[in-house]
């Protein structure tokens, strides 16, 4: 949606993927100041967002949502005001329909009253799930009711990043990118490899359709959510290189060392935020080993190996499959251990089970981790 937002990815924090419905103020204040605190708004997770739960069941006399006074009895304008104060922005969760997926009130028919009721609370973010569709659902259904919200977003005047949570249904490719900023591409992610690998599956072959203010979102992370550490960066490696929104759910209160390194890991937080706003393409798979590249704005090339077997495999390609200019030598950054290595062209690594290997590829001897202005390899470059 070419609203001027979400021109990479979009970062933050989402109630759901840990606390479905038990959500409260002091829950979402206390994240929103762990954001802070553990460095993770220094690195762009800026949204706090409520998700489903966060409203009474009825609307009030006058046709208004009212936040549920026992989980936020200050309100959602102080809350936003609270979260505003750290340099934060408040992100809410409505439904195209008669119900969101809980069964409290949903959107459908209120679109504007309830967009400017939001924008009063000074929210920037709407998730606008699909529940209680009430039998609207054909594609023209679709666009009908996402594009009310859409149009009513964009009369309060105020800037609201729109994420369309459909499931993918409908090949949303060929009409959420002018609905949304982003739109689901799947159905609910669960904190298990196989939920995330299914979902890595029906993800991976869209990033045509990915572009700034429009991306693909294979839906939020479950990174510290009890996925042994390798498939947690697996995980996290897989979103960036496909350029997904990286909306945290974790419970950041009980949050380990692990899982803050994962979450908090500025090159892998770089290839997402790439400003080229690329989604990496599958260039081999076969035998449950993938290979990812994605271009980045510098020249350089991300290159992800992935191996979604049960034990230890090589994963390989080469710099000129990857897209590269072609060089006497390239410079590997892994993006987790660090390690700069230096390359004739062959890219391979051996890959634990359910994990990948990840690298910044820079034509010539140059690493452009760090480095605003990386040495390019012009004088081996033919
Ligand atoms: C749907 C969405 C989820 C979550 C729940 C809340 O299932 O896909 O992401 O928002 O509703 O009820």
């Amino acid at each position: 949606l070419d609203n001027g937002l979400a021109r990479t990815p979009p970062m933050g924090w989402n109630t759901w993927n840990t606390f479905e419905c038990n959500i409260d103020e002091t829950l979402v204040k206390q994240t929103a100041d762990l954001m802070v605190s553990s460095g993770m708004r220094d690195r762009g997770y800026t949204y706090v967002n409520l998700d489903d739960c966060w409203m009474t069941r009825s609307r009030d006399g006058n046709g208004n949502l009212v936040a549920d006074p026992a989980k936020f009895p200050s309100g959602l304008k102080a809350l936003g005001d609270y979260i505003h104060a750290r340099g934060l922005k408040f992100g809410i969760y409505e439904s195209a329909g008669t119900e969101t997926c809980q069964h409290y009130p949903g959107s459908l028919g209120h679109e504007q009253a309830d967009a400017t009721l939001f924008a009063s609370w000074g929210v920037d973010y709407l998730k606008y799930d699909n529940c209680g569709s009430s039998g609207s659902d054909t594609q023209q259904d679709y666009i009908r009711r996402y594009s009310a919200m859409r149009d009513a977003l964009k009369a309060t005047g105020r800037p609201i990043v729109y994420s369309i949570c459909e499931w993918g249904n409908y090949a949303p490719a060929t009409w959420a990118p002018d609905v949304g900023n982003l739109w689901r591409t799947t159905g609910d992610i669960t904190n298990t490899w196989s939920s995330v690998d299914a979902i890595y599956h029906q993800n991976v072959g869209l990033a045509s359709a990915a572009k700034p203010g429009a991306w693909n979102d294979p839906d939020m992370l479950e990174v510290g959510d009890g996925m042994d550490f390798q498939e947690d960066r697996a995980h996290f490696t897989l979103w960036a290189a496909m350029a997904a929104p990286l909306i945290a759910g974790a419970d950041l209160r009980s949050a380990g060392v692990a899982t803050f390194s994962t979450y908090l890991n500025p090159d892998v937080i770089a290839v997402d935020q790439d400003p080229l706003g690329k989604q990496a393409t599958r260039i081999a798979t076969g035998g449950g080993l993938d290979v990812l590249t994605k271009p980045l704005q510098n020249g350089d090339v991300a290159v992800v190996l992935l191996n979604e077997n049960s034990t230890t495999r090589t994963v390989s390609t080469t710099a000129a499959a990857a897209g590269l200019p072609a060089a006497s030598s390239y410079r590997l950054t892994n993006l987790w251990s660090k390690e700069l290595t230096t390359s004739s062209g062959t890219i391979s690594a051996n890959v634990p089970s359910h994990s990948t290997v990840s690298y910044r590829v820079t034509p010539g001897t140059g690493s452009s981790i760090g480095t605003a202005h990386p040495i390019q390899g012009a004088s081996s470059s033919r």
